[in-house]
């Protein structure tokens, strides 16, 4: 009966490369680090969400290859049949004790892990409140579950109370918001964030999945750098940005919601235990961000960089507090064949157009990273002023 579903395939498709959100994968010849092939091309990388620079590197290929040694290179089984191995018991303390909450919970991805919270803890008589900007995994997950929806504006603290207000009679009320918004970098005001969550008896759940690693004084996440270390309920948060780049993730939580977790949380109970040798190598960076801490202070460096250096050259850089630089350009057009110019300039970004991001606010998403060099940001920054200039842009 494929019959049927072709015709519907093909015209969405040419709808979508018609109205530009047809997505072309750029395909790497070479490992994922500051500088990257394509198609034959090198080009310096501004794209990646390898925050602290492990992705690709030699530095993590030995625990790899000494993990999947002594322990094999993948389980065939969930967690709770014959999938949990010491390296999962101790990557799952390691990561508990580096985020200072009481237990974590390993899943394949963060996308899963998200999937695997809000149905198992909030159902009919429930309500969990939600930024408007979260990401589509934490959208899709609140979908599965019973309880009541509400959507509060971007960060907007004064309608997260109009909300709460709403259910302040509901069993159960939740807060959902990302730590890190990827879009724009923006931090979610946590401190004010569980002031309400206390006022209205309601849980925080935060997704850290661009701040763990990343944020706060050790990087422990957007909970160190709000200043809300013990006031979160729920830290959903992955291995595969900043920490190394393979994939994995946790919830970190309560001993209680933990326990919970390894037993009524679907894509826990169900899905294969994490790799092997995702889980050795996540052991071995979390360690390593402790005793390295001039990692996240080189990330930071080049953050101020790049961005003093992109202001004094005429763009328009928002002060946001991360790694994430929106080059605002408002219009789509421009956004998008600016970064084509770059590309052919031999820097890759990425621009991002409606329905990405809301019309009108097109811009160029630049991530740096600790692996830049002082010399790839000048480049990067010459390139995009003298493209910039091309554009009109500066
Ligand atoms: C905020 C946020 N949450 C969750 C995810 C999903 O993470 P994973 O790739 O581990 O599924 C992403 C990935 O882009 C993300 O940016």
């Amino acid at each position: 009966m494929y019959d049927a579903l072709k015709p519907i395939l093909e015209a969405e498709l040419a709808a979508a490369k018609e109205n530009g959100t047809y997505k072309v994968e750029r395909v790497l010849e070479s490992k994922q680090g500051r500088e990257i092939v394509v198609a034959g091309k090198k080009l310096l990388n501004f794209c990646a969400n390898n925050y602290l620079g492990f992705s690709g590197t030699e530095l993590l290929e030995g625990p790899s290859d000494e993990t999947i040694r002594k322990w094999g290179f993948g389980l065939a089984s969930v967690r709770f049949i014959c999938g949990t191995q010491t390296l999962h018991k101790d990557l799952e303390a390691a990561t508990a004790a580096f985020l200072r909450t009481e237990d974590a919970v390993t899943y394949s991805s963060c996308f899963m892990a998200n999937v695997g919270l809000f149905q198992t803890f909030f159902g009919e008589g429930d309500a969990i409140i939600t930024d408007e900007l979260n990401h589509a995994s934490i959208i899709d997950a609140i979908r599965l579950s019973k309880a009541e929806r509400h959507i509060f504006k971007h960060m907007d603290m004064a309608d997260l109370e109009e909300k709460l207000k709403l259910v302040k009679d509901k069993r159960l009320k939740v807060i959902a918001t990302d730590g890190v918004f990827s879009m724009d970098g923006d931090v979610a005001p946590l401190a004010e964030i569980c002031e309400l969550a206390d006022k209205y008896h309601a849980l925080v759940m935060i997704d850290d999945a661009h701040a763990t690693g990343v944020m706060g004084g050790s990087g422990r996440g957007t909970h160190e750098h709000c200043g809300v270390m013990d006031r979160v309920d729920f830290i959903t948060g992955t291995y595969g940005k900043a920490l190394g780049g393979a994939g994995g993730a946790f919830n970190a939580t309560r001993k209680e919601a933990a326990d919970y977790l390894r037993n009524r949380s679907r894509t826990y109970l169900f899905s294969n235990a994490l790799d092997t040798g995702i889980a050795g190598v996540s052991i071995f960076v979390l360690d390593y961000v402790q005793k390295h801490p001039e990692v996240r202070e080189r990330l930071w460096d080049n953050t101020k960089y790049f961005r003093e250096l992109m202001a004094q050259n005429g763009f328009k850089v928002t002060d946001a507090q991360h790694p994430i630089t929106p080059i605002m350009l408002g219009d789509e057009k421009k956004a998008v064949d600016m970064a084509k110019a770059l590309f052919d300039e031999g820097i890759y970004v990425i621009g991002f157009a409606y329905p990405v991001v809301p019309k009108g606010k097109a811009r160029i998403r630049v991530q740096i990273s600790a692996a830049h060099t002082k010399e790839d940001i000048q480049r990067a920054v010459e390139k995009f002023t003298s493209v910039g200039k091309k554009f009109g842009v500066v």
